[in-house]
Order: C-alpha cells, then sequence, then structure tokens
C-alpha cells in the first residue's frame, strides 16, 4: 500500500488488459490515476470500479495519435493538482494481422508506428515539461520481447518496438540531469484478449519458449511497472527490464 501515494499517474491504453492492471495497481497503491484510451465503455468501467474500491482514477477519451487528445488528457491529470508524475505509455497497435517483410503492409506499418512509437513521443513530449518543472518524474514504456528479438511474420510490430528501446535510452540521457528516469518494460506472453487461446497449439508453444513454462499475467507486468515507477527504482534509468519467464534469457525454446 501507498508506494506511489498521492503521485499523479497516465496510463495509456489503460482501459483493458496490461494497462489495466497498471492502472488498478497504481490506484492500489495510493496513485491518481488518469485512464488515457479510445475505449470509452471500458475506461469509465474500469474508473468506477478503482473508485468503488476506494481509489482515484478519471478516464479521458484519448486517441495517442491525435496531438489534441494527447493536450487534453495531459492538461486532464495535471489538472488535479499541478503535476504529473508517472506516465506509462502502454497503448499499442495490436492486429491479428502482422505479417514478414514482403507481406507487410502501409496499414500496419502506420498503426504500429503512429500508435506505439509516435503516441509514446507525443505524450512524452507532454508530459515531460511537468516534470522537469517538478524536477521529478518517472516513464514506464511498455515495449515487448519482440523490440530484444525477432519473431516470426511481425516485422512492423518488431521494428516499432526495437524503435521503443532506443527512444527510451535517447530520453533517459537528455533529461536524467531533470531527475526524469524513463526505462522500458519488455512483457513475453502475457494473457490478455489478444492472446492466444489455450487450446491453441501455439499457446503451449508460447509456454514452451519460458524457462518457468507458462505465460504471465497483465498483474505479473504491473507489479514491474510499479518498481519502476516508484521511488524504490530511483537510480534506475534507461533500462530493458524484461518480464518474460525467461523467455530472453535462456535456451528453453530448444525444448522438444
Ligand atoms: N499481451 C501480450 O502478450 C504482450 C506481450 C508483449 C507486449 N505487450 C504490449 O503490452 C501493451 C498492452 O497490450 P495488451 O495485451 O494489454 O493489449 P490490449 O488490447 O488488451 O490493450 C491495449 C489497449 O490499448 C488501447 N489502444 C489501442 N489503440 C489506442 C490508441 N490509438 N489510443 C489510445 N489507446 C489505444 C486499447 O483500446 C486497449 O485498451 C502493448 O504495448 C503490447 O504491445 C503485450
Amino acid at each position: 500500500m501507498d508506494r506511489i501515494k498521492n503521485k499523479v499517474a497516465i496510463v495509456t491504453g489503460g482501459a483493458n488488459g496490461i494497462g489495466r492492471a497498471i492502472c488498478e495497481l497504481f490506484a492500489e497503491e495510493g496513485a491518481w490515476v488518469l485512464i488515457a484510451d479510445i475505449d470509452e465503455p471500458g475506461g469509465k468501467e474500469l474508473a468506477a470500479t478503482i473508485r468503488s474500491k476506494g481509489g482515484e482514477a478519471e478516464f479521458c477519451r484519448t486517441d495517442v495519435t491525435r496531438e489534441d487528445d494527447v493536450k487534453c488528457a495531459v492538461a486532464m491529470a495535471a489538472g488535479h493538482n499541478g503535476r504529473v508524475d508517472i506516465l506509462c505509455n502502454n497503448a499499442a497497435y495490436l492486429s491479428p494481422d502482422f505479417h514478414a517483410a514482403l507481406e507487410s503492409t502501409e496499414k500496419e506499418w502506420r498503426g504500429c508506428i503512429d500508435v506505439a512509437l509516435l503516441g509514446t513521443h507525443s505524450f512524452t513530449k507532454a508530459a515531460l515539461p511537468y516534470m522537469i518543472d517538478q524536477r521529478q518524474g518517472s516513464i514506464v514504456n511498455i515495449v515487448s520481447i519482440q523490440g530484444m528479438e525477432g519473431m516470426m511474420t511481425s516485422v512492423a510490430y518488431t521494428a516499432t518496438k526495437a524503435a521503443l528501446l532506443g527512444y527510451c535510452m535517447s530520453v533517459s540521457y537528455d533529461y536524467g540531469l531533470h531527475n526524469i528516469r524513463i526505462n522500458s518494460l519488455c512483457p513475453g506472453p502475457i494473457q490478455t484478449r489478444i492472446s492466444a487461446d489455450p487450446l491453441d497449439p501455439h499457446f503451449q508453444w508460447q509456454c514452451d519458449q519460458t524457462t518457468l513454462g507458462r505465460v504471465g499475467y497483465p498483474r505479473e507486468v504491473a507489479w514491474a511497472a510499479l518498481f519502476l515507477a516508484s521511488e524504490e527504482a530511483s537510480f534506475i534509468t534507461g533500462i530493458t527490464l524484461p518480464v518474460d519467464g525467461g523467455w530472453t534469457s535462456s535456451s528453453a525454446r530448444k525444448r522438444t
């Protein structure tokens, strides 16, 4: 309890899946949370659920690709008490229809770049002035192990996630002296609405790539996000933290 008490936190793509788990945990730990998402029913329902449990949350309908929406969302968060302490850039363009380079489409490239990469940049740009004034801020970007290693038929997604790792290192370099930290959190397979069905052979394949032999849960990503967002990570910036059950650290995938 209270690990980020009275902090103002923004979570993009916060209405579902990993973002939702992050919103819930941040609120349980005392933050005032702004859920910034295009999913209005989902976001409003989550804000009401958090408040019904004694937490503090508001929803702001926000498309991260629209600069006006982003400015409104950050102004709404700052309207709470003048501060923006934590920004979690989590929204991404997620499609069951990703391809290898030869088949990849303009739509998937634009979606990946506009939502995950430029959306992260827009929110970061809008939050930084508050963080600079405060001489304090923590940005947590939800990336993917696909930013760390190649995977089948998803070139636009993989390239965009890898670009986010570079974005993080660059921003951490430029704003470290302002006491602003930014880190990349790379989930492995996490069970959300976009995941493989447990009856699908791909689900077992994913389990077999991890040393723990299972997929992860949104709450397990949220715990890592909480750590990076909090003062417990006060000397940690610019890092890439896999939350992947050992996927990237081992040769578990060679199991038969
Ligand atoms: N689930 C996994 O296995 C997994 C693995 C690695 C990385 N990730 C990353 O985690 C993040 C969350 O994924 P998830 O599995 O929770 O997906 P999800 O679909 O459950 O949640 C994504 C959220 O983003 C919102 N969103 C989409 N486009 C948006 C936009 N333009 N503006 C604002 N909000 C928008 C959606 O409405 C949704 O609420 C993504 O960045 C994804 O790449 C997920």
